[in-house]
């Protein structure tokens, strides 16, 4: 472990110390020492004090065999993103453009040949809808800590290496709002130039691990892409994705951190609590809601995806436990229960005590797709190449579910609903909106109650999150 890595957890500790100190009184904000770059709405970051520490690695940039580095606009203040783009593309024949985001390492120039590899052996195979001439691209989120030079003048960078997973701003070039869901709109919006790009049609956003984390979220976030376009979202294997009510699941054989242990377990990236929501303006969660299961997303898991690594904080824990898989297949339980969908949820795992019925916004129906890759580990190639990842890329419907549990039976699918206009005035801001269960109903810890914490909790509570930080960095 590095200097800066101890550096790191031990701030880290002393930040959890104080906040187990703390536990019974008011929110104390100070215990957050945060520079004026970093978001206040990304609860990771909060936490680490913009420490997160992962995957700092990167050597000068050589862009792949067959791509090139390129800056592509964002906003109309001269910021750019840097991206690596297939060189010279045919824009005149191009149907489709795949912006395919890499994970929490930041290595753009591997997840770019990966889609790229895919699409390879796709046209090569004759796959239907694997079309030669598709660009790919694959965006960088640089750091401004780790990758002083490496970067251009108007290129985006993050402060804490964490912090474009969750959609917030970047502190490079000096001044700058823009965040990685600008970067990423700004993509969509270059694809979707009739003029540049005439054949155009579809676009596809798909991201691994760090990057399944920013799709998870821009596909509920994001602005309606231009109507000459279709945009399919597909995201693998997050750690942690965003919740649109304070409910959160047990799972049976695990003791997860209770809400009381866990004050910031709905705060944004894990949940809506202080999200300030993007150039599109703040909705409430509802719509958010609507938009993540009206919109063509996929989510693509790794059955073997069960180390306990990635993110290690409670509030990701309290998704489901330590596995990814597992809090994964628990998210297609959860946007299925709230939506009233009549898909057979016999075998995942995770339970809910009782979430509230937002059918009046979905019909029953969502578009969202669970595909569960059987002998895929947390493994962006393994995931990708194989047959179903190949469909979740390329495919254009009646999309493979993959895995399934046993007893699982497949309900013939419905045509979707018109759901007519969205009608945002009616519906509440905030996390005010949840009409679920109650703190204490779903812990597996019973006594937990922030007012029946006592001693022997905080130690535990101490050692857990102490242990939490050491497997984060
Ligand atoms: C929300 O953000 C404020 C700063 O704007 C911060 O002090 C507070 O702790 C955050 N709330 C939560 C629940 O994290
Ligand atoms: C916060 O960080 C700054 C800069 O590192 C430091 O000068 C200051 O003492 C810190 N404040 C607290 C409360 O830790
Ligand atoms: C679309 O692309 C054309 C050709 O490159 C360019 O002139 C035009 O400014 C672009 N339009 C927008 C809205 O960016
Ligand atoms: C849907 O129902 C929920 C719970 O009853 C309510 O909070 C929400 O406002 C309703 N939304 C719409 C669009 O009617
Ligand atoms: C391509 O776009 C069409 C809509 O124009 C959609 O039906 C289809 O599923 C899309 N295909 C992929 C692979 O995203
Ligand atoms: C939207 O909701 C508001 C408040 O409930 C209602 O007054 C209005 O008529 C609704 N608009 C539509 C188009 O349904």
């Amino acid at each position: 472990m590095q200097l800066s890595a101890v550096a790191g957890a031990m701030l880290g500790i002393s930040l959890i110390a104080g906040h187990s100190v703390w536990a019974q009184e008011p929110v104390v904000q100070s215990r957050f020492n945060l520079s004026k770059h970093h978001a206040k709405r990304d609860a990771s970051t909060l936490m680490s004090g913009g420490n997160n520490n992962e995957g700092e690695a990167h050597g000068t940039i050589k862009p792949p065999k067959g791509s090139t580095f390129t800056d592509i606009p964002v906003g109309n203040g001269g910021e750019t993103i840097a991206a690596y783009w297939t060189k010279n593309p045919n824009e005149d024949k191009a149907k489709q453009a795949f912006i395919f985001i890499h994970g929490k390492l930041r290595d753009g120039d591997n997840y770019w040949t990966i889609m790229n590899d895919a699409l390879d052996s796709a046209v090569k195979a004759n796959y239907p809808g694997a079309d030669e001439d598709s660009i790919v691209v694959a965006p960088e989120f640089f750091s401004t800590k780790y990758n002083s030079g490496q970067y251009s003048k108007s290129d985006l960078a993050w402060p804490d290496v964490n912090a474009w997973q969750a959609g917030d701003p970047a502190n490079h070039p000096s001044g700058t709002k823009l965040t990685s869901f600008d970067a990423l709109d700004a993509l969509v919006d270059e694809f979707s130039n009739s003029t540049r790009y005439p054949k155009m049609n579809n676009i596809t956003v798909a991201g691994h691990g760090g990057g399944g984390q920013l799709i998870s979220r821009y596909a509920a976030v994001a602005k309606d892409p231009p109507s000459n376009v279709h945009v399919r979202y597909v995201h693998g294997d997050p750690s942690s994705c965003a919740y649109f009510t304070t409910d959160r699941p047990s799972i049976s054989g695990e003791t997860l951190p209770s809400k009381s242990s866990c004050p910031e377990y709905n705060t944004w990236r894990y949940g809506f609590d202080n999200f300030t929501g993007t150039s599109d303006g703040l909705k409430s969660p509802q719509d958010y809601f609507k938009q993540y299961i009206t919109r063509d997303v996929v989510s693509i898991v790794g059955y073997q995806d069960v180390d306990a690594s990635g993110d290690t904080y409670c509030m990701a824990e309290m998704q489901g436990g330590t596995k990814r898989r597992d809090r994964n297949l628990i998210w297609w339980r959860y946007v299925n229960t709230l939506a009233r969908t009549s898909e057979d949820l016999t075998g995942f795992p995770g339970s809910y005590d009782s979430l509230p019925d937002w059918s009046n916004i979905s019909s029953n129906y969502i578009s969202t797709r669970l595909i569960v890759v059987e002998n895929a580990d947390h493994n962006p190639e393994e995931v990708f190449s194989s047959d179903e990842g190949r469909a979740s890329l390329f495919k254009d419907s009646n999309l493979p579910t993959g895995w399934r549990p046993d007893g699982w039976t497949a309900v013939p699918s419905q045509a979707p609903p018109n759901r007519g206009a969205t009608n945002s005035s009616s519906q509440t801001k905030g996390s005010s909106a949840t009409t679920g269960s109650s703190s204490s109903s779903s812990q597996t810890t019973g006594t937990s109650d922030a007012s029946t914490l006592a001693g022997s909790s905080l130690v535990s509570l101490f050692l857990l999150c102490t242990l939490a930080l050491f497997l984060v960095f």
